[in-house]
């Protein structure tokens, strides 16, 4: 009998969970960086993607102006480019001037007209209103590549390649702040892919030269934000004795050290819905790791120069799908996943895993973002789409500024590949500039979840929207024909009482609470 009155008990605990945060919780200030996305020379990311000479909604330099107002409406901050694996071997020099040269792309067997160069994408850069992130090759590249490029980039005037970009381009300097070392160089696909001693001293080599020409040091107010390769994902075999070494051979020149991770939805797993579902967790569990590790280094060093994470490359890829195209044709059909409402569930999860290490996470950068793994598509003469995966990055990015507080979670939990995950999944953010208190929350149930909201310390809050992505086709997709298929639902809001809130959670669904004060 006792058995089972705690058994009846411990069923009750599940069915009603609770969030707890406090104002003085603070994890630490969001980086408006964390909103970043991606865009590679592959597929039809740029040709057709964000530059289509000659659509309907192109712009005089052949930008689609379509196309940018949906990243406007996005919220991106910053934008990575030219790769990925393609800026392993790609010549930045092919890509400016009038004499453009087409290319073999080896990472994407592709041709590239390179038609579209650094100079286009810092023009894009200024209309789109993001700023950008540039990568520099570390595998058929050197470190004067490297320099060359920051020279043509950011150098004022009265050397070759500054003169050169006067002349192509612009008068004043385009400023680049960030710079990615390499891309992925622990990855055996990677063009010229090395060791991690051999990538450590390579990129310390670079990135000495570029702050030698910056003429400003690591840590001073303004200085070139570095990137330098960490692991390309958890899974990988070097994995993390690889951050391990790069960063003690980089660690006083480095401002960010990069994470990658993509998750998918797998049919071949056993519990494929619990193995996707616990992807966020998972997620963490690595940047905590990569975070243990950049602190070793840290303490072996006895630095007192602190690096944080770029973790640059996020998202959900279903990378089965096969190549329907044949090679070394211009912009391919590449990587053009369909996003489901099941994606946009664990894809705020993904989200909520960046904004609950906002004090380590100073970059993110969502891969990719227009027709390659993107929450944006484009028919080539044709309309822009939403798919699925827009709408948790448009609310986080619009609405999750400020700071993030601790949220203590009380739920149940479930097995799946990667351990054991909350079926309750949480961030809470505060910006205190317009007095709103944000709640991120991923119900992983397959049930109603009953929650017990508890915003402690914010002031007299009132609940200005509830909205949900939720729904019993969790394979929903947004396509063409039917652009909006899966999109965000308006709740009712619940009444709040001395910051506590009783909200009901549909099963699996994705759900913002906003409050304001
Ligand atoms: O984003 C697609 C590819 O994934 C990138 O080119 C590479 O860096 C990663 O493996």
């Amino acid at each position: 009998m006792k058995g089972n009155i705690r058994a009846a008990v411990k069923k009750e605990w599940k069915m009603r969970a609770s969030v707890f945060a406090d104002k003085h919780m603070k994890i630490g200030n969001i980086d408006p960086n964390i909103y970043g996305s991606f865009i590679e020379h592959l597929g039809r990311a740029v040709y057709e993607g964000i530059y289509e000479p000659g659509h309907p909604a192109a712009d005089g330099d052949g930008f689609r102006k379509d196309v940018i107002a949906l990243i406007r409406e996005l919220g991106v901050t910053i934008v990575r480019y030219p790769g990925g694996n393609f800026v392993s071997g790609y010549d930045w020099r092919d890509g400016i001037g009038k004499q453009r040269k087409a290319r073999l792309d080896l990472a994407w067997a592709s041709i590239e007209s390179n038609e579209f160069g650094t100079d286009e994408f810092m023009k894009w850069c200024q209309r789109a209103g993001v700023a950008p992130m540039l990568a520099v090759n570390m595998g058929t590249g050197t470190p004067k590549d490297a320099l060359e490029l920051f020279e043509y980039c950011n150098h004022p005037s009265g050397t070759y390649y500054s003169d050169l970009r006067r002349k192509n381009a612009s008068k004043q300097p385009y400023g680049v702040r960030y710079w990615c070392i390499g891309n992925e160089m622990d990855g055996e696909w990677q063009i010229c892919g090395l060791d991690a001693d051999s990538y450590g001293k390579k990129a310390m080599q670079t990135a000495r030269m570029l702050r030698w020409a910056d003429a400003r040091k690591a840590d001073e107010e303004g200085a070139l934000q570095l990137v330098v390769c960490g692991s390309c994902h958890c899974d990988m075999p070097t994995y993390p004795e690889w951050d391990r070494k790069v960063l003690e051979h980089t660690y006083e020149e480095a401002n960010l050290l990069s994470m990658h991770r993509y998750y998918q939805y797998d049919t071949s797993d056993k519990h494929p819905l619990e193995d996707f579902l616990g992807s966020a967790d998972n997620m963490s569990g690595f940047i905590d790791t990569v975070h243990s590790t950049i602190n070793y280094v840290k303490a072996l060093k006895r630095s007192r120069h602190n690096v944080y994470i770029s973790f640059d490359e996020w998202n959900i890829w279903s990378q089965k799908t096969p190549r329907t195209e044949p090679n070394w044709i211009r912009a391919p059909h590449l990587l053009e996943d369909v996003y489901t409402l099941r994606d946009a569930i664990v894809f705020g999860g993904l989200m909520n895993a960046l904004l609950n290490h906002s004090d380590v996470v100073r970059c993110a950068c969502l891969a990719q973002l227009v027709n390659v793994i993107a929450p944006i598509m484009t028919e080539k003469g044709g309309g822009a789409l939403r798919q699925t995966i827009y709408y948790p990055f448009r609310y986080a990015a619009k609405y999750g500024r400020g700071e993030a507080v601790r949220a203590i979670v009380d739920c149940g939990s479930f097995e799946n590949k990667h351990g054991r995950a909350d079926t309750l999944n949480v961030s809470v953010t505060h910006d205190a500039a317009t007095r709103t208190v944000c709640v991120f929350a991923c119900n992983y149930a397959q049930s109603a979840q009953d929650v017990s909201l508890e915003l402690r310390s914010f002031g007299e809050l009132s609940c200005a929207e509830h909205v949900c992505m939720c729904g019993s086709d969790l394979s929903a997709a947004n396509t063409f024909a039917s652009p909006e298929k899966v999109t965000p639902q308006a709740c009712e809001c619940v009444p709040v009482r001395d910051g506590r809130a009783e909200v009901k959670l549909a099963p699996l669904s994705w759900n913002f609470l906003r409050f304001t004060y």
